[in-house]
């Protein structure tokens, strides 16, 4: 069981910022990750397209024998994990913006999140805004169009250099302190936010806290892979970006078209 490979699924690309905390935490450990790049961008789904989505996806990386399941992918997580979570009985792991930690530290006591449309509107992340909104102002904006730009490989490109001008717009005139991305595609758009925003403004992610999570629920449950043998990882996406998605993980990985 403890060699059996972590699966992690994304909407698309992003999520391998989330395989690269994992790998970098636990390098013994096998994984296969599934991005369903034709279905992306999830973000403008209702909810019960992305509970459908999500449950192809684990059905899949179940059949691959995986031991656990990190869903690496906010607006899947948010509108889906519950769900999850009831119908299957092995461990899931998912993602959820940094509203916590980004509450507790603001001092201007202004926060940005920069999410999908279905991460802002879920309950779970109202739940949690309720819970550390108080006196303290959170600017939510919708990233429409990042995540079809990420998924294309226009990372660099005028036109993201705009969209992410008119969304700090607003966070900016509030005086954020804090900028928290929402978004597994998100973490690719750093370089370009430290350019536009000022140095006073902390940017934070929700990828490391994934990693750890995942570690100690594999801990828990007596998974952790302690085999020292090389671990070997598994890319498949289901759209034409074989090529964005290999650079994104660097060299030496490789990705593989499936049809699922
Ligand atoms: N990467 C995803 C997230 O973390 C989904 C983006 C999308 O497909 O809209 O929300």
């Amino acid at each position: 069981m403890s060699k059996d490979p972590i699966g992690i699924f994304d909407s698309g690309v992003g999520g391998t910022s989330i395989w690269k905390e994992i790998y970098s935490l636990l390098p013994n450990e096998n994984t296969i990750y599934l991005a369903d790049s034709k279905n992306a961008p999830y973000g403008q789904k209702g909810e019960e397209r992305i509970i459908e989505l999500s449950i192809k996806n684990t059905e899949f990386l179940l059949k691959q024998g995986c031991k656990i399941i990190v869903v690496a992918c906010n607006t899947a997580t948010t509108n889906a994990i519950k769900v999850l979570r009831d119908h299957y009985s092995i461990p899931f792991i998912g993602i959820e913006p940094a509203i916590k930690p980004a509450a507790l530290q603001t001092q201007t006591k202004a926060i940005g999140v920069l999410a999908t449309k279905g991460t802002l509107t879920s309950d779970l992340f109202h739940k949690t805004t309720d819970l550390y909104s108080n006196g303290i102002e959170i600017v939510e904006r919708v990233g429409e169009g990042i995540v079809p730009l990420v998924e294309n490989g226009r990372i660099d490109s005028e036109e993201m250099k705009n969209l992410l001008h008119t969304y700090m717009q607003p966070m900016l005139e509030a005086n954020i302190d804090y900028l928290v991305l929402g978004c597994t595609h998100y973490p690719y758009l750093i370089p370009q936010l430290i350019e536009l925003l000022p140095k006073r403004i902390k940017i934070i992610d929700s990828g490391e806290a994934v990693a750890k999570q995942t570690k100690s629920i594999l801990e828990k449950n007596g998974l952790l892979n302690t085999f020292t043998t090389r671990s070997k990882h598994q890319f498949f996406t289901n759209a034409n970006n074989i090529a964005v998605m290999e650079s994104l993980l660097g060299k030496g990985h490789g990705v593989s078209f499936l049809d699922f």
